[in-house]
């Protein structure tokens, strides 16, 4: 018993998740593995094809110096195996500056199933809350079941459907749209 206990302490991956405002060599290398990886596997964070390496460096190393993104990192034992992006209204929308947006949210398929996109969201939802983000929305493609019961069960509601929402393969894909209040509501109009 006590056996069993310790072979599977040691089985048990180590999760880990972070917002990055730099990438090291390392990581980017592991970043970019994983979303090619992601891809290849069907997508579902805004890439259909597969993307040379220059070109998918060059986009995360492009997310870290645009102000309104936030880019966060999950890890299992040590190593960049997804990522998700918090993106706030740029400064002009004053109207929306409660709310943000949850996009490019993924983990690669050789560490799926471990939690760690449950564990990379919270982390988001969190850092949003503590920025003052009062409202967290998120569209994906209906066809990304995974995805629509990682929020659902995290308490996202869906409010709305895109009949022509992207384009996979020459065909339409419909979408949903979700939105999940963080804290409080915000108080609605007068009149
Ligand atoms: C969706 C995705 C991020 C889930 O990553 P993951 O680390 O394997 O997810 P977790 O292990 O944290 O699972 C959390 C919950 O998600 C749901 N889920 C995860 N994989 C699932 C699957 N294959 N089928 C159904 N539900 C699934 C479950 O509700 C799960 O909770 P449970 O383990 O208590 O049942 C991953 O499959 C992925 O990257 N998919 C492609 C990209 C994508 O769809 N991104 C989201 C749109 S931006």
């Amino acid at each position: 018993m006590a056996d069993l206990l310790q072979r599977s302490i040691r089985l048990a991956p180590q999760l880990g998740v972070e917002r990055a405002t730099a990438l090291s060599s390392d990581d980017l290398d592991q970043l970019c593995e994983a979303a090619a990886a992601a891809i290849i596997e069907g997508g579902g964070f805004g890439w259909v094809r597969p993307q040379p390496r220059p070109v998918l460096e060059a986009y995360f190393r492009g997310v870290l110096l645009v102000p309104e993104r936030m880019l966060f990192l999950a890890r299992m034992d040590s190593v960049v195996v997804g990522s998700a992006q918090l993106v706030r209204p740029p400064r002009n929308n004053e109207a929306q500056a409660f709310s943000a947006t949850l996009a490019h949210a993924f983990v690669a398929p050789y560490a799926r199933g471990h939690g760690l996109a449950r564990r990379l969201i919270t982390r988001v939802e969190e850092t949003a809350a503590a920025t003052g983000v009062r409202v967290l929305n998120l569209d994906l493609r209906e066809t990304q079941a995974a995805a629509i019961a990682l929020y659902e069960g995290l308490g996202y509601a869906c409010w709305g459907t895109h009949p022509a929402y992207a384009q996979v393969d020459g065909s339409v894909v419909a979408g949903r749209y979700y939105f999940k209040l963080l804290g409080r509501a915000p108080r609605a109009a007068k009149g």
